[in-house]
């Protein structure tokens, strides 16, 4: 049904630039009563992180970055949703334009910089949702004109851990200069010991908020083994590959476009996302579970991403493209896949890892 929708509002939707197109999409949102999403199959269902997921597809950050529809989401049949980004101040972001469809590469490129209304507006949302079903994360970030970027995350982390399930560090959002220096080892220690005491402290007492790290494709397998070291020896709950992409594939035909500054996202990131999921899942050894993003489009990929290593996948460009159909598309054909294949998802976690690492599918 909702499917459908989408086909007759797309030419429209795809009319106008992509931010409208996008505010209308979540006002559309917000008017629709969040009923309870259709039962899964059960064999869609996973626990990950000590919580019960009813599927394991997603919704990645940026596509309620004002935490503003989580319970709609829920109820088109995503497993979970992560809202955000969110930093501690309302900040404008970069510009507009700031994010462009390449249609023929169904690709996305954005350079929003992290626009939000600041933590307290996500604080407030989230309390009057707070106790419903569905499990719900926030993304965060730091202020760009901030001169303390731990600071930031730690005042994310005080202003919302207890009233979600997950807060995922992203220290790889290309659009705030520096930010994916943090990702460098000596920062990232000290960044996730602040991060973690903080969940500590806020928590203590209660069920601890999941914490999840967000990296970026774009890293040196050396800066890959410091991430992981880093990550579990500081009792990171999960990693989440990756983000948007700074690079520009060759076989792009949107060629203008291409040339936009900012993250490229959708299906020429799945290559190069799933194959550093898979090098991380080679390195993290199952000590914590990995979350999957970049180009999942379809069972197939959602399936490729499980196999090199995902427990739980997320997808956000192809939602752009195909609509919210593919969500139930994506469930219908997973099940088909351990049908087939006599499998369960926990066993099918991680299965390839070896050879997607080395770019065999
Ligand atoms: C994003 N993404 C993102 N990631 C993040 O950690 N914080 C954020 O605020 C945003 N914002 C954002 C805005 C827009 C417009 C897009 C397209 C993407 C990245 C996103 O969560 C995801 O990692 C990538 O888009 C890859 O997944 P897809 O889009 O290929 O399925």
């Amino acid at each position: 049904m909702i499917g459908a929708l989408f086909s007759l509002a797309r030419p429209a939707l795809h009319s106008l630039d992509a931010e409208t197109a996008h505010q209308l999409t979540i006002r559309s949102l917000a008017l629709m009563p969040a009923a309870p999403a259709s039962k899964d199959d059960a064999r869609l269902a996973i626990d990950v992180f000590g919580r019960h997921f009813p599927n394991p597809v997603g919704l990645a950050a940026g596509f309620d970055k004002q935490c503003e529809v989580p319970d709609q989401l829920l109820s088109l049949g995503f497993g979970f949703v992560e809202l955000g980004g969110v930093v501690p101040k309302p900040q404008q972001g970069n510009p507009r334009p700031r994010v462009f469809r390449l249609t023929r590469d169904e690709a996305v490129i954005n350079r929003f910089g992290l626009n939000s209304e600041g933590v307290e507006a996500a604080r407030e949302r989230l309390a009057r949702r707070f106790g419903r079903p569905g499990v719900v994360g926030v993304n965060i970030g730091a202020n760009k004109d901030s001169n303390d970027r731990i600071s930031d995350y730690v005042t994310c982390i005080r202003a919302l851990s207890g009233l979600v399930d997950f807060l995922t560090i992203n220290v790889s959002s290309p659009n705030t200069p520096g930010l994916r220096d943090l990702q460098g080892e000596a920062f990232l220690d000290d960044l996730l010991a602040r991060c973690i005491d903080a969940r500590n402290q806020t928590d203590e007492g209660r069920r601890k908020t999941t914490i999840l790290l967000k990296i970026a494709p774009d890293i040196s397998l050396e800066t890959l083994d410091a991430i992981v070291a880093t990550a579990l020896r500081r009792g990171v709950d999960g990693l989440t590959v990756s983000n948007t992409t700074v690079a520009r594939p060759e076989t792009l035909r949107e060629k203008a476009l291409a040339a936009e500054t900012g993250g490229l996202s959708g299906k020429p990131l799945f290559v190069p996302s799933t194959r550093i999921l898979a090098e991380t899942f080679l390195r993290v050894e199952r000590k914590i579970p990995l979350v999957g993003v970049g180009g999942v489009d379809s069972a197939e990929a959602a399936w490729a991403k499980i196999r090199a290593g995902a427990s739980l996948v997320q997808l956000y460009s192809a939602m752009v493209y195909k609509g919210p159909g593919l969500i139930g598309d994506i469930k219908r054909g997973l099940v088909q896949k351990l049908d087939q294949e006599k499998t369960s998802l926990a066993q099918a976690v991680g299965r390839d890892a070896s050879a997607i690492a080395l770019g065999r599918f």
